[in-house]
């Protein structure tokens, strides 16, 4: 007969092999890892405990009385990621396609209530074959429970999901209500549903990596805001984006250390080029006015006329927001509306303040916006602006163009702080599409209305294409120098640390979904 200690070892090392050796390979042979892998890259050497080891599935139909596997296709547990205490769920693809029964469901609600009740961030490893199609509605009941406590929970612990292989149907729900989603190129596929479906009632032939692939929802749809190439790099990405991001709503995010320098920076001085028409990369705004190689772009392939992504400045944790003038000249249309407004969300929900870079000669014109909706959708970011009370910092590098100008984070919606660099164009709109309408007679009536055109954009240049107006008013707080602006984005951004700010008592808003 086998020991005490002999029996434990036994089933210890049978949880340990998940669905067993053979299936096992088959998941190395996609090129994907187990479950059990990806926690040991994910989790600081030796931090982890495991939870509900040895649970199993309760059903009995279709056979499954007769096959048992010891944790029921998913490791949960707690551990250390950097230090901090993290929450973890990994589903187990080698068991039943990693699916979702009503016991695997009730041990991710077991660590997401556990990471409610002490306030840790809960990351989700996703890699399964959908509902227990054995089990029926006790799976659906399963995921139902997951969703519900998803949305408890947001806003109160960041929640990030990595899809590591198939997610389908109603699997997709829980990643796409939490913060953050990072997928595998050609290993992970999300989509309500598949193929198949697909060509029955639509009659259109996509191949999965088309319909729900790592490139389609990073590019396309916006549903990913991450894409890596292997699984390593992900877990990675996913590690880095929790440097940024403290622990839940009551807490600041981490801060680094930061010795002061020298924080002058020239190769800004002439970065805007002379024709305001002409393209500059907002990014190169960012990487010298913040910490070096802090920054941490998200959704980069998404929208790319804006820029969102984490970076630190003095070693502080913050939120960046920019219009980008290298693609579609940094115009404002629907996904970037939406890209921005829920990152801006986000980084108010934990605390994160908020800097805003802006160059923007607009919303986007034409059918296809308003047809789609470009009301509604940008008024998400105005509205996730309104509500926002970080700190919020808004620096005007060229134009500042309409309604857009009140949408970038300016001083009449709440920001703490507006500066703008001498270049700074704050006006309804550009100077000659300015002149042509107020002087239209003027021109027609001219002897030569080319002359005339050219005389009135100078007269409007001259008096709106500049920040002076706004300065005056104290629209403006500073027009300062480009050179200037770490070092003055250090200061604010320091005075601003204590910042109080509340919203009127209410149930919730009604941001225009
Ligand atoms: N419920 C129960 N078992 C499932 C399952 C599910 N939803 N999905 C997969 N499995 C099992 C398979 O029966 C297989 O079992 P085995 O190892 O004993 O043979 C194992 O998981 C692996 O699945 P397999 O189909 O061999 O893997 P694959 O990589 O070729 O395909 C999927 C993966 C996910 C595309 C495919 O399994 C699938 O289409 N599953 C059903 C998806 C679905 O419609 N789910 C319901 C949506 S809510």
């Amino acid at each position: 007969a086998f020991s005490k200690k002999e029996i434990l070892d036994k089933k210890n090392a049978e949880a340990a092999l998940g669905g067993g050796a053979k299936r096992i390979e088959a998941q190395h042979t996609k090129g994907k890892l187990t479950a059990r892998e990806r926690l040991e890259i994910l989790l600081d050497k030796g931090s982890f405990e495991e939870i509900g080891r040895f649970v199993m599935h309760r059903s009995k139909d279709f056979g499954l009385d007769k096959e048992h596997y010891l944790g029921d296709g998913v490791v949960t547990g707690y551990g250390k990621i950097n230090g901090r205490l993290t929450y973890v769920f990994a589903q187990d693809f080698t068991v039943f396609g990693g699916s979702l029964s009503e016991t695997h469901a009730e041990k991710i609600i077991r660590i997401m209530d556990l990471a409610m009740k002490n306030g840790a961030p809960v990351i989700g490893l996703n890699d399964s074959g959908g509902a227990r199609i054995q089990e029926g509605v006790l799976s659906l009941a399963g995921y139902a429970d997951i969703f519900y406590k998803n949305t408890l929970a947001s806003g109160v612990i960041p929640q990030i999901s990595a899809i590591m292989g198939p997610c389908a149907g109603g699997a997709v729900y829980s990643p796409a209500i939490t913060d953050f989603i990072l997928m595998v190129e050609n290993t992970s596929y999300m989509f309500v549903t598949g193929p198949n479906v697909v060509k029955t009632v639509t009659h259109e032939d996509v191949t999965s990596e088309e319909l729900g692939g790592a490139m389609t929802h990073a590019v396309k749809s916006g549903v990913t805001h991450f894409v890596s190439a292997n699984e390593v790099e992900c877990i990675l990405a996913l590690k880095k984006l929790l440097s940024y991001v403290p622990q839940n709503c009551e807490e600041e995010p981490p801060r680094t250390t930061y010795l002061p320098a020298d924080e002058n920076r020239p190769a800004l001085t002439n970065l805007i080029p002379e024709n305001p028409n002409q393209p500059y990369d907002m990014r190169q705004v960012i990487s010298e006015i913040t910490d070096v190689e802090s920054f941490f772009e998200v959704h980069a392939n998404f929208a790319e006329n804006i820029v969102v992504g984490f970076a630190r400045i003095a070693g502080r944790s913050i939120g960046v927001v920019a219009n980008q003038p290298a693609v579609l000249a940094g115009v404002l249309d629907i996904n970037a509306s939406q890209k921005a407004a829920r990152f801006v969300r986000f980084c108010d929900c934990f605390n994160i303040p908020l800097l805003v870079l802006e160059d923007v000669p607009g919303f986007l014109p034409g059918t296809d916006q308003e047809w789609n909706g470009i009301i509604s959708n940008g008024a998400k970011l105005l509205y996730a602006f309104c509500e926002a009370t970080v700190p919020r910092i808004t620096v005007i590098t060229r134009k500042a163009y309409g309604g857009a100008y009140d949408v970038m984070n300016s001083k009449h919606i709440g920001a703490d702080m507006n500066f703008a660099w001498p270049t700074a164009e704050i006006a309804v709109m550009g100077a000659s599409g300015a002149a042509e309408i107020i002087f239209k007679k003027e021109i027609a009536e001219a002897e030569d209305p080319a002359e005339k055109l050219r005389e009135k954009v100078d007269e409007y240049t001259r008096k709106f294409a500049n920040p002076f107006r706004a300065a005056h008013r104290g629209y403006i707080d500073e027009v300062i120098y480009p050179e200037q602006t770490r070092a003055k984005l250090i200061r604010a951004f320091e005075m601003l640390e204590n910042k109080v700010a509340t919203l009127p008592r209410k149930k919730h808003g009604n941001i225009p979904l």
